[in-house]
């Protein structure tokens, strides 16, 4: 039987990636390590818990005798690294747990991946990362796979770094990598920090959004399970030593992407036309917020044969009806730790 280890397994996209792998390789083990930080959750993975193919590992991968201990125990085939923490405004506040996490935990599974993998056929250490790690745009132009690398937060240069790590480790040692770089996903199961969960979450509590400046920046949004099937096609068919942009074809200015949330949301929720919109919040901005983000994947499309498969209308009502059909995770997952933080942050700006 064959063995892939997802890491960030029970987090956001690497929920949807776990459940993906799951249903569609029975004969295959899927381990999922997690640390189960503030951002993972049990719950994303009810549906797919008792699966035969299914085994959760607690671990952190910042832990490198856990990280040799796992590949022994598992002799993996493959590793699809999704953890990390993910946050930038957390990053903002507390970059050294990124390094951590994002940069040492990345090269501490290269190192457990190298040293197991004498033989390297069938073997693959597939990366995911981001496209803040390209910087910022102005108003023309995306980013393709040759974008000189520009990462501005403490995120983005950790994920940078994270990315030329895996690259050194192919071109050193001859691991067998590739690497994906993303726009912003949204969809189910996504934490309530990140802007359309927290905004869907504040409007239905009546809560005042935040928007941070003037609410120009741009960003390229893509539902979750088409990034997923993207992983897929990636960890399958990519070419070994290759990176993949995904994107969705789909920028918006953050305050026209909040107004249409707000109408659907009234819509939704019964309330008169214009209620939620009332909730916006012009607050201080982000430090060094990057204006736009804009992906091009012709690549993966051209290569691959991969396209995003929902129109962002849908993805987007799907989206909030699975919030409004979800409240009993939004509540568990805001509790506790995540109240004391976000209510710090917001008493703040
Ligand atoms: P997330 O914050 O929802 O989930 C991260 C998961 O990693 C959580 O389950 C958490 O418990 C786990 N984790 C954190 N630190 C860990 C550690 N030290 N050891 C083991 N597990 C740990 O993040 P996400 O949005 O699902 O992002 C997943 C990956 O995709 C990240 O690498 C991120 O950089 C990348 N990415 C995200 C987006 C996006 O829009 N969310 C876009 C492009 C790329
Ligand atoms: P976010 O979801 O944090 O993703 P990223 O910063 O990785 O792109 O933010 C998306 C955009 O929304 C970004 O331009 C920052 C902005 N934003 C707000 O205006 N208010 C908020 O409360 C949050 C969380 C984000």
């Amino acid at each position: 039987m064959q063995s892939i280890l997802i890491t960030g397994g029970a987090g956001f996209i690497g929920s949807h990636v776990v459940r993906l792998f799951v249903k569609q390789y029975p004969d295959c083990r899927i381990v999922n390590l997690d640390k189960l930080t503030y951002a993972g959750n049990l719950e994303n993975l009810r549906d797919i818990e008792d699966a035969p193919n299914y085994v959760f590992e607690k671990g952190d991968i910042v832990d490198a005798e856990a990280m040799f201990a796992l590949f022994e125990k598992y002799q993996f085939d493959g590793v699809i690294h999704l953890a990390a923490e993910s946050h930038v405004d957390r990053s903002i506040a507390n970059p050294m747990e990124f390094i951590h996490t994002n940069l040492v935990g990345t090269v501490n599974l290269l190192n457990a991946a190298r040293h197991f993998w004498k033989d390297i056929s069938g073997k693959r250490f597939y990366h995911i990362s981001t496209d803040e790690v390209y910087g910022s745009l102005g108003d023309e132009g995306l980013f393709t796979e040759t974008t000189a690398y520009d990462p501005r937060s403490p995120y983005s240069a950790a994920k940078a770094s994270s990315d030329h790590f895996v690259r050194a480790w192919h071109h050193t040692y001859g691991l067998p990598v590739v690497i994906s770089n993303c726009s912003n996903n949204y969809g189910p199961n996504q934490f309530p920090e990140k802007l359309l969960p927290l905004f869907i979450n504040n409007i239905i509590n009546s809560k005042p959004l935040p928007v941070y400046g003037k609410g120009e920046n741009v960003r390229d949004w893509l539902y979750v399970i088409d990034h997923a099937r993207a992983i897929d096609l990636i960890y399958h068919k990519g070419q070994i030593g290759e990176t993949y942009n995904i994107g969705g074809h789909n920028e918006w200015k953050n305050i026209d992407l909040i107004k249409v949330l707000c109408k659907i949301m009234d819509q939704k929720l019964s309330r008169e036309a214009g209620t939620s919109e009332k909730l916006i919040t012009y607050v201080k901005d982000r430090a060094g917020h990057d204006m736009r983000y804009a992906i091009d994947a012709s690549k993966i499309q051209e290569e691959l044969g991969w396209k995003p498969s929902l129109q962002f209308e849908e993805g987007l009502s799907k989206t909030i009806d699975w919030y409004l059909a979800n409240k009993a995770w939004m509540d568990n997952v805001t509790s506790g730790e995540y109240q004391n933080y976000y209510t710090e942050q917001y008493e703040k700006r």
